[in-house]
């Protein structure tokens, strides 16, 4: 049985990294028919601080922009972390699993702590095992991110893999077989898993890059998106008409990424259409399919943020759903790991 979960953090500026590495892709699971559930992941953002006034207007945007894109409400299950409270349980668990050498080799924690580390949250640095919790709370099979999140999701394996082995006669003693928790296949790829600043093709796109010109928003107008794209750093040029005439050319093959990802084609197909072209000829042509893709997401989303009651509603129902899932698995765990239980 294939279980899809993800999740995106409402910690504001949703970029085309976001749209294209994950929010695009969850659609596409969607249409597989695979249970899917969507989560906005109000607890993580809160491993660095966030503005309370400013974090309900976040979760909600991203909810909008999980609809805008295409996930269906109801076929789907999109809700927002905080509301199902086994995610938080099944972390403490998780916390007595996962070893502190472990932690002490992600890189994001080391990214985002920078120099002060003292001074970064213990939550920050638990991060991964939330999110392991996340996944695990529903036995997810497949969870579909991109590429930053690569060792985050060996994490995960590794925290089922752990639990399988010191629980295995209880969980086999419980009669729920060999395996409890499923080794979950991480779901990286195509032309965009990991889109670039459009100021640096060596740096990630990201939400907290200070330039702006540094990523498209998705609540970018076409005016703001021209812009950024006519702004976009590029080398002198031509592109090439095969892909190995990318290499060492991070701008370059950053911008055929994306055009590549948007249009739902390869790298190879863009350069067969666009080998030999300068910039001010492809450039043009990204703005006009970026502008096509985004304009109906941004509306979508304006639309939907005008009525907060009604993510408000989507959120709740999302909510009562993934519950569902969630507590029958956290009753299992707490009896494999030998609490004693109510009756
Ligand atoms: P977050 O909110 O940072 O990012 C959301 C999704 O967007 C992807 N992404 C990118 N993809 C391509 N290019 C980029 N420049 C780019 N920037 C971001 C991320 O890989 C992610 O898929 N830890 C997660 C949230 C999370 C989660 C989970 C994901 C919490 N629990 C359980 C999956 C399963 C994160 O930081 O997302």
């Amino acid at each position: 049985n294939e279980l899809v979960f993800s999740g995106v953090q409402p910690t504001g500026n949703l970029h085309l990294g976001n749209y294209l590495g994950a929010i695009k892709r969850f659609v596409e699971m969607q249409e597989r028919d695979a249970q899917c559930l969507y989560c906005v992941v109000d607890l993580h953002a809160i491993t660095l601080w966030q503005d309370p006034q400013a974090l309900k207007g976040q979760i909600r945007e991203v909810t909008a922009a999980f609809l805008a894109a295409g996930i269906d409400p109801k076929r789907s299950i999109v809700f927002n972390q905080s509301q199902v409270p086994q995610h938080a349980e099944l972390a403490w668990i998780f916390n007595c699993v996962a070893r502190l050498g472990w932690l002490n080799r992600m890189t994001q924690f080391k990214d985002k702590a920078g120099k002060d580390r003292e001074n970064a949250s213990i939550g920050l640095y638990d991060y991964p095992v939330l999110m392991a919790a996340d996944i695990l709370a529903y036995r997810a099979t497949h969870v579909p991110v991109g590429e930053d999140q690569k060792q985050h999701l060996e994490l995960t394996r590794d925290i089922a893999q752990k639990f399988n082995n010191d629980f295995g006669p209880s969980i086999q003693a419980h009669g729920h077989g060999e395996q409890f928790f499923p080794i979950t296949e991480p779901l990286i790829g195509g032309p965009a898993a990991r889109v670039m600043s459009l100021r640096d093709g060596t740096k990630k796109m990201s939400k907290s890059d200070p330039s702006e010109y540094s990523r498209i928003a998705l609540t970018d107008d076409a005016d703001a998106i021209a812009q950024k794209v006519r702004k976009a750093k590029t080398d002198p040029e031509a592109l090439p008409s095969e892909v190995e005439g990318l290499k060492g050319r991070p701008e370059a093959d950053n911008l055929v990424g994306i055009f590549a990802a948007l249009r739902g084609i390869t790298r190879e197909d863009v350069l067969k259409d666009f080998g030999g072209a300068q910039f001010s000829s492809f450039k043009p042509a990204l703005v006009d399919l970026a502008v096509e893709t985004l304009a109906p997401i941004n509306a979508e989303m304006k639309r939907l943020v005008a009525d907060p009651a009604h993510i408000d509603a989507v959120l709740a129902d999302g909510a009562g759903r993934a519950e569902a899932i969630a507590a029958p698995t956290l009753d299992a765990v707490k009896d494999i790991v030998g609490f004693v239980r109510r009756g």
